[in-house]
Formats: C-alpha cells, sequence, structure tokens
C-alpha cells in the first residue's frame, strides 16, 4: 500500500500544478493531458494566497472550487497546499514587520517569495487563519489526499535578525539554559568579555566588528531551524483538529545547504516529502541524489516516502540551464523509486509564461505537448503506474552513515584549524558506498544503532554526551565502526572536551590526537598502504589501537593516520587524515568486509547501481555506454527492474 493510502499499490505519479497562472480552457486542457500523462498526484496551489486572499479576509474560492473538481472527476489524488509560502503584497504592505531581516539590519522587500520573519506573529496567525479556512472549505472534499504546508521553510530565508526574533530567540534560549548563568556558561562569554548580566544584552549574532561567539552562532541556527518548524506546527495543528484523517506534511530540500535540523522536524511530517534537483551537468549528481533519498527514507523511519518535486529537464537558477538528455529523467525517476519514493512529482506541470522560473522545465513545455519532454513524461507516466508490487515496500540497509545538523552548522563555523565543508567531507564517506552498491541509512549520532552491521562517522566535530556513549555502546555491543578526523572534539555547546582529543571518542578508538596538523592547498602526504592525502593530518598516538597505515612523508613521516581498535565485541577503525579517492574505496571495503556487509548485487559493472526495494532489484545503469548486469542488457542510462531471485 503506498504511503499515500489513496494511491492504493501504485507509485504515484505528478507535478505542482498552479492553475491560478491560467485560464479555466486551460484547466480543462490540464486536466485531459494529465490523464494522458498518467498522472495520479497533483500539489495544487502553492503559491496561491494572494488569488484566495485577495485582501485581509476575503476570500475568493471559486476558481479554486472549480480546480478541485476537475482534479477529483478525473480521479487525480490533490496534495493541496495551505499557500502560505509566498504572503500577498497587501500583509507586507499593512505589516512591514512581517518582512525578514538579514545579518546587517537590512528589512528584505517583498517582490519575490517567502518574504516574511520565520518568528512573525502576525505573519504566523495570518497563515495559521488561512490554513484554517482551506481546511474547512476543502476538508471533505473528496479529490484531497495530503495537506501541503507552506513550502520548502527556509529555502531562501533561513534566518531573521529583526527585533521580534531576537525576542523570540530569548524566550528560546530561557527554555534552552535557563538563567543568564546558563547562558553564560554555555556560551563561554568569560572569552572576549562577553559576559551578559541582562536579557536585552542577549541578540541574535547580527554582523559584528570580528568573529562572532560560536556558541551564540550554533544556537541561533538551531532556535532559526526550531522558528521555522513552529510555523509548520501552527498550521499543521489546526488542519490535524480540522481533518484528522488527512496526513499532512511539508517538502524539505535535498541539497548541500545546512537550512533545519530536518531530523528533528521528523516527528511532525504524517510522511516525508522530497524536492530534489540533481545537476544534469554534474557527472557526480546521481552519487548525491542517491545520499538525499536514504537520508529522506531514514528520516521518515524507513517508510517510502514522495519525491514531491523534480525537474523533468532543464533548471532554471543554475545557468547554463542544461535540458536533461533523453532518458536521464526516466533514469533518476527510477533512482527514486529503488530508494523507497512511492511518488515521483516534478516540478512543475505546465511551463509559466512569465515570472521568475519561466525558464524552468515542466511537463507541458511552453510549445505545448508534442515534445520529447511531455512524451517523455508520458512513457514515465505509464511505466511507473504500471509497476507492481513496488509501492509500500521497503529498502533494507545494513550499513548507517551518521549525519546531524548541529554538527553541520558548528563544523563550518569561522576559526576551525582547517575549512572542512561537510558535503565533500559526507560525499568523500557516502560515495565509495555508493560505488560498492552498499545500501545505507542516514541516521543521527543519537540513533538506535543496533540494528546495522557498520557505522560509518564522518567528522563528527560537535557530539553530545548521549550520543558518544551510544556509539561506544555500539561497538561494545559488537558493531563495527569507521570514524574519520576532527570527531569528538566539541560538546554540544561547542566547548572543547578537555583532557586529549578527540575527548569523546579516546577510549573507543585507543588513540589520542596530540596535534591537528590541517595541510595547505596541493599539500599532499603518502601513506605506507599506497596513495596518498590531503587536506588534514592528525598527529596519533596510539592508545592500545592498531597501526594499519603511516604517514610516508611530511612533518609526520612514519606517524599513524588510519588506525584499528578492537574494543568490546567490535572494531573501531579511525581515519585521522583524507585519503583520495582510491585509496578511500578500499579503506571502506575493509571495515565492510570486516562487518560482512555484502552488495545488492555482486560483480555489477562500474556504473550500475543495483538497489534492493521489497521483493525487486533496480538496475540503474548510469553510464553512456551498454552493460549487461545481473542478466540484464541494459541501453545508456537504462533501467531494469527485476524481481528478487531472478537478478543472477
Ligand atoms: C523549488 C520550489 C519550487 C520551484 C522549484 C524550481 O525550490 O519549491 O516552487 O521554485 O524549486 O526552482
Amino acid at each position: 500500500m503506498n504511503i499515500l493510502p489513496v494511491l492504493k499499490d501504485r507509485i504515484g505519479f505528478g507535478a505542482d500544478y498552479n492553475p491560478e497562472q491560467w485560464s479555466p480552457e486551460v484547466w480543462r486542457e490540464d486536466v485531459r493531458l494529465m490523464r494522458e500523462a498518467g498522472v495520479s498526484v497533483v500539489t495544487l496551489g502553492i503559491f496561491s494566497w494572494a488569488s484566495v486572499e485577495p485582501a485581509p479576509g476575503s476570500y475568493d474560492f471559486g476558481w479554486l472550487d472549480e480546480v478541485m473538481d476537475l482534479l477529483g472527476e478525473a480521479g487525480i489524488a490533490v496534495s493541496l497546499a495551505t499557500g502560505t509560502a509566498s504572503p500577498p503584497a497587501w500583509l507586507s504592505r499593512l505589516h512591514p514587520g512581517t518582512l525578514p531581516v538579514n545579518r546587517d539590519g537590512v528589512r528584505l522587500s517583498p517582490g519575490s517569495r517567502q518574504h516574511y520573519c520565520p518568528s512573525s506573529p502576525v505573519y504566523r496567525e495570518a497563515a495559521a487563519g488561512l490554513a484554517q479556512r482551506m481546511g474547512e472549505r476543502y476538508g471533505t472534499h473528496p479529490a484531497l489526499a495530503l495537506w501541503h504546508v507552506g513550502n520548502e521553510y527556509g529555502c531562501h530565508v533561513q534566518e531573521c535578525y529583526c527585533d521580534v526574533s531576537a525576542d523570540d530567540f530569548r524566550r528560546w534560549l530561557r527554555e534552552r539554559h535557563g538563567d543568564l548563568d546558563g547562558l553564560n556558561a554555555a556560551w563561554s562569554t568569560t572569552f572576549w568579555s562577553q559576559r551578559v548580566t541582562d536579557w536585552a544584552e542577549v541578540l541574535p549574532p547580527r554582523t559584528a566588528p570580528t568573529l562572532r561567539n560560536p556558541a551564540q552562532e550554533l544556537d541561533y541556527r538551531r532556535f532559526s531551524s526550531d522558528a521555522l518548524l513552529a510555523c509548520y506546527r501552527a498550521e499543521r495543528s489546526v488542519l490535524r483538529e480540522l481533518t484528522p484523517d488527512v496526513p499532512v506534511t511539508t517538502n524539505i530540500m535535498g541539497m548541500w545547504e545546512p537550512v533545519a535540523d530536518y531530523a528533528s522536524w521528523a516527528p511532525d511530517f504524517d510522511l516525508v516529502a522530497l524536492d530534489l534537483y540533481p545537476e544534469p551537468k554534474d557527472p557526480a549528481a546521481a552519487v548525491d541524489a542517491a545520499f538525499f533519498h536514504d537520508q529522506m527514507r531514514s528520516l521518515g523511519g524507513g517508510r517510502p516516502y514522495l519525491m514531491m518535486e523534480t525537474a523533468t529537464s532543464a533548471i532554471s537558477y543554475r545557468p547554463p540551464n542544461r535540458p536533461k538528455r533523453p532518458g536521464l529523467n526516466r533514469l533518476w525517476s527510477h533512482q527514486a523509486v529503488a530508494r523507497g519514493a512511492d511518488a515521483v512529482m516534478y516540478f512543475q506541470w505546465r511551463a509559466s509564461l512569465g515570472g521568475a522560473e519561466k525558464f524552468h522545465s515542466a511537463v507541458v513545455s511552453h510549445g505545448g505537448p508534442h515534445d520529447r519532454i511531455f512524451r517523455e513524461a508520458a512513457a514515465l507516466g505509464a511505466e511507473l503506474g504500471g509497476l507492481d508490487g513496488v509501492a509500500g515496500t521497503r529498502v533494507p540497509a545494513e550499513v548507517a552513515v551518521v549525519f546531524d545538523h548541529a554538527n553541520w552548522w558548528a563544523l563550518e563555523l569561522d576559526a576551525r584549524p582547517a575549512e572542512l565543508r561537510v558535503p565533500e567531507r559526507v560525499r568523500a564517506h557516502y560515495a565509495p558506498l555508493w560505488h560498492e552498491n552498499v545500501t545505507v541509512d542516514v541516521v543521527p549520532p543519537a540513533a538506535d544503532l543496533s540494528s546495522y552491521k557498520l557505522v560509518i562517522v564522518p567528522n563528527l566535530y560537535l557530539c553530545d554526551d548521549a550520543a558518544a556513549e551510544g556509539l561506544r555502546r555500539y561497538v561494545e555491543d559488537g558493531g563495527h565502526l569507521l570514524m574519520s578526523f576532527f570527531s569528538g572534539i566539541a560538546d554540544a555547546c561547542d566547548r572543547i572536551r578537555p583532557g586529549g582529543h578527540p575527548g569523546a571518542f579516546r577510549d573507543l578508538l585507543g588513540l589520542r590526537v596530540e596535534e591537528f596538523w590541517p595541510l595547505s592547498d596541493g599539500e599532499r602526504l603518502g601513506l605506507s598502504t599506497g596513495g596518498g592525502a590531503d587536506l588534514w593530518a592528525d598527529h596519533i598516538v596510539p592508545e592500545g589501537a592498531a597501526v594499519l597505515a603511516a604517514y610516508t612523508d611530511g612533518p609526520l613521516a612514519g606517524l599513524p593516520a588510519v588506525t584499528r581498535h578492537a574494543y568490546g565485541r567490535g572494531s573501531a577503525t579511525y581515519l585521522g587524515t583524507r585519503p583520495g579517492e582510491h585509496v578511500m574505496r578500499d579503506l571502506v571495503r575493509d571495515p565492510l568486509r570486516l562487518a560482512g556487509v555484502e552488495p545488492v548485487l555482486p560483480g555489477l559493472p562500474a556504473g550500475v547501481e543495483a538497489v534492493r526495494r521489497g521483493g525487486h532489484v533496480f538496475l540503474l545503469n548510469h553510464n553512456d555506454h551498454p552493460v549487461r548486469a545481473a542478466g540484464a542488457e541494459l541501453a545508456p542510462l537504462d533501467v531494469a527492474v527485476v524481481a528478487l531471485g531472478e537478478a543472477e
């Protein structure tokens, strides 16, 4: 059964539908074409606030009633947006305080989208009011299948620095740290005379002469994530009250931007919805995309999710707007389904004639439904709609990659020993697993790890005590761990754990890091196992760990670079540096072997991705040449969905 029950046992197929941009004649044509293309679900009216509530408290539902009816009559399920992502011009005019303020104190203007301060009570009330009206109007409409609250929270405005936000921040800090003594301790304010003695002195991290207090920065990211979540929750609770049986979600972004702490949001989603825009020009796009799919599935506790937005072809804001070559949309859409998506949907159904995104691809292009994009989409709609026994099934994983937003925020703050970028760090650990065709879950540090054979921890600089203890116990109980440098250094307030690095994991890893030796651009150290490493080198002093590789040159020549510690019934492998890509693949293969993890299928040609979902194996040929894989002949960019047991 599909995670969206109305879709039954079919994989959903559809798009964002923005009928307010079109005439009623076009709506009829749209619904006809949707049926032709196999569309089973649309997400409707995301930016319709100004059309539904053209003046404060005055509503125009006529057009939306008609569209809902048209879709319902055609058997197309509606994921109905509350429409609150882009406030109407009148809200900004009447309540300029709802507009967000940036770090430099500049109040942003309307004229784009998402121009609201997440802490603004006026915005929250107006948005919840609209959600209430939508709920009252459409709560019992037969086409309604899902509520889509807001849109991509934090996509453009992740933080607001206005006075209202400052007050909200103080309230949040009181909850987290109690009194001012607690706050001063958490923020290490004895440094640079930053002690505060009155809550009025506590501010957002606005533009300042030089480096700001890192704990203040970190708390502001946490607070801002919670402020956005509060906006979502305000609307969700209105809808839950009115329509307890209709699931509620918002679409979150699969991209390398640390927008919000989605792991803390996940319990508020009835189902997870992903927006994903892999770059057609990027040869490694499929690897990143796979990571985001795994992350979404994991956010939902392994349940299927919806890919609520992706592009049929070109993406408008990344010039040159290169189209997807024939077959690529089919391949990447199947990748989503392989990794747990129960629906594939596009932004947007019909390409806009005006506005900022008119050069973004759609299912129906400017020229109408006679082009390759529509033909390919319609063929795909039929193909996905015909996939039997896939919707609702799960994707098994024996390996977990630990991923944490607080760590991401903290690791990328200023004045670290080297500029480490979380996207690069996560990719470096994830890509070898992808190439090995080992499926992984993406879990927060404090997750229950007991079901995994191997846990991979890329650069977990910031780690609270509970997570450190969870990882220790996991290995003690027989788990295998692979951890990279600069992990376990700071506590949740970004304070160093004293007594020798890495404070949280010294016993577990059986070593001490005496000093960090970040490397200059272009500087490269040899490794005794062959190959080289760059970016960073730990000066490791083993305290029980065995040396797997040593540096062969440079300031740390002869000292350990990679170690392994037998701990309890398990093992902890440690990488004190950044090995080159091929060495990294070997270094990941080794603990995979140790932990007894097998690929989905052995011996596949390079560039073929295999994922098991329920009773099927998906084979995805990312190559521009044909391959034979597991008994299937795959043309370039081709896909095969094979019943388990039939794959050789
Ligand atoms: C998403 C957004 C859509 C559209 C799309 C393409 O971020 O939710 O409304 O803008 O990107 O750029």
